[in-house]
């Protein structure tokens, strides 16, 4: 006897065509699943291309403002603000994170003034605005030290909320920042700006492309494993992201993306709160890379992984490739 279900089931009838796939489709992909990470420079007019990250330039403020126009046109409702700080201004404490008129918050006003539609997260951390490039104060041994570190990220989230930021979102994975920003917020009346917490942030080899676009490093001395997490360790990052949730965080990212989509599915099933990723530089780099030798479909590779990143129980992906993205995914 033959129990197989074959020829009563075949799989292949409701893939036979397009109609009939777009019925049973599991996972959308639309631009309001897009945020897009620009980088602001100084200047006025200004673009700066970053070789590492082919495609992906530095602007000046007056031309991150176009950029966000467009981000809103093609139905962006987010762009992420990283600042690429000039030497000059870079010092071992980062004052400059909390010059009201740095770069960031320049930027930040500009948008909020020009394209009002859209929202501006804000990544809180030292790094862009360090001599030695790392997220935090760091001592005479080379340690980040949490505490001192906070206090400076707490006014370096209340800058960037003054100056308008709808989303802070503190990157520097040191202990108990978002509940001492969210509480400086509360108690500045910022009760509708939101904490998206880089909540499970991995110390990571997809970095660098970064590095070279807010210009920092060459300057990174050591690396962030004392702050950041072990590509190890998953159940270390269901803890992160239950702490940063019990501390008022909004909503959580998993970083860097692709390589952590099984961090990403099991945040998602245990705590059902918006999950986001971030494909990092890296990522977008590896993908250019193999667009350059010719070895893949840009649009085809683009749209399959961010669909892996819903699928997965992503709210959201904060990626290079947003514009482009929401461009191809656009009626
Ligand atoms: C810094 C920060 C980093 C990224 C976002 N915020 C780099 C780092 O931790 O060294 C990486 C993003 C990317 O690679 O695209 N706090």
């Amino acid at each position: 006897m033959n129990h197989a279900p074959y020829p009563a089931l075949r799989l292949r009838r409701t893939r036979s065509s397009p109609w009939s796939r777009a019925m049973v489709a599991e996972t959308t992909l639309g631009p309001a699943n897009l945020i897009w990470p620009l980088f602001v420079t100084d200047g006025t007019g200004v673009e700066e291309p970053i070789p590492s990250l082919p495609g992906v330039s530095r602007w000046s403020v007056d031309r991150v403002v176009a950029r966000a126009r467009e981000a809103a046109a093609a139905g962006i409702p987010c762009v992420a603000l990283f600042p690429n700080t000039p030497r000059a201004l870079r010092s071992a404490r980062g004052e400059e994170a909390l010059n009201p008129d740095n770069l960031m918050c320049r930027a930040i006003r500009a948008i909020r003034d020009a394209v009002p539609e859209i929202g501006v997260l804000t990544d809180v951390a030292l790094d862009p605005y360090t001599a030695h490039g790392h997220d935090g104060i760091v001592d005479d041994a080379g340690r980040v030290l949490n505490d001192e570190t906070m206090a400076v990220l707490v006014d370096q989230a209340l800058v960037q909320a003054r100056a308008g930021a709808g989303i802070i979102a503190p990157s520097d994975m040191m202990d108990g920042r978002v509940g001492a920003i969210r509480q400086a917020l509360e108690v500045e009346g910022f009760h509708d700006v939101q904490i998206m917490a880089y909540a499970a942030k991995y110390a990571s080899a997809f970095y660098g492309p970064f590095r070279d676009a807010v210009g920092s490093r060459g300057l990174l001395k050591g690396d962030k494993r004392g702050y950041q997490m072990d590509p190890a360790n998953a159940e270390e990052a269901l803890r992160e992201v239950a702490l940063d949730l019990a501390e008022g965080a909004d909503t959580v990212m998993v970083k860097p993306g692709l390589p952590y989509l099984d961090i990403v599915r099991r945040v998602k099933e245990r705590f059902q709160v918006p999950v986001f990723a971030y494909a990092v530089s890296g990522e977008y780099a590896m993908i250019e890379a193999a667009v350059a030798a010719g070895a893949a479909d840009r649009d085809a590779m683009v749209l399959e992984t961010l669909t892996a990143f819903r699928r997965a129980g992503c709210a959201g992906v904060l990626t290079y490739h947003a514009l482009h993205a929401a461009r191809l995914l656009g009626a």
